[in-house]
């Protein structure tokens, strides 16, 4: 999986934060692929989720100081997801298999991109064109 333009927001602070998750994302996957042992792919899954952590603090400061009107919702999308980390770990040591969180985290990480970041960056851009708006991607 790798970083596509075609999920730039338009904000150039936020793409850049969204390519290096996609790294982050790489690396799981390169390690699944070679199989890993199962230390490895943990320390890749705890940079991942320190690293989403981060960027989801980012985000969620920029919607309050927008005030967003659906900044509740993004802020829970965001908790719901490291919420089910926390199980995906659970079930990551009993089984020990990576394949499933490739797809889970690609899968997630997409459809947030591509529908609710998407949404925001819209809006703030609208509201904010003087810092927000055109830039290229
Ligand atoms: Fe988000
Ligand atoms: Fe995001």
């Amino acid at each position: 999986m790798k970083w596509d333009n075609s999920f730039a927001v338009g904000i150039e602070a936020i793409d850049n934060q969204h390519k290096k998750i996609f790294e982050h994302l790489l690396a799981i996957e390169n390690a699944v692929a070679k199989r890993d042992p199962w230390n490895i792919l943990r320390f890749h899954l705890a940079q991942l989720t320190e690293y989403m952590k981060f960027h989801f603090a980012v985000e969620e400061s920029l919607l309050e100081i927008v005030t967003y009107p659906d900044r509740a919702n993004h802020g829970e999308a965001h908790a719901r997801l490291l919420d089910q980390i926390v199980e995906l770990e659970d079930q990551l040591k009993k089984k020990a298999t990576g394949e499933n969180l490739v797809a889970f985290f690609e899968d997630w990480f997409i459809r947030h991109v591509l529908s609710s970041d998407r949404e925001y960056a819209a809006y703030v851009k609208e509201e904010f064109p003087a810092l927000f708006g055109r830039r290229p991607a």
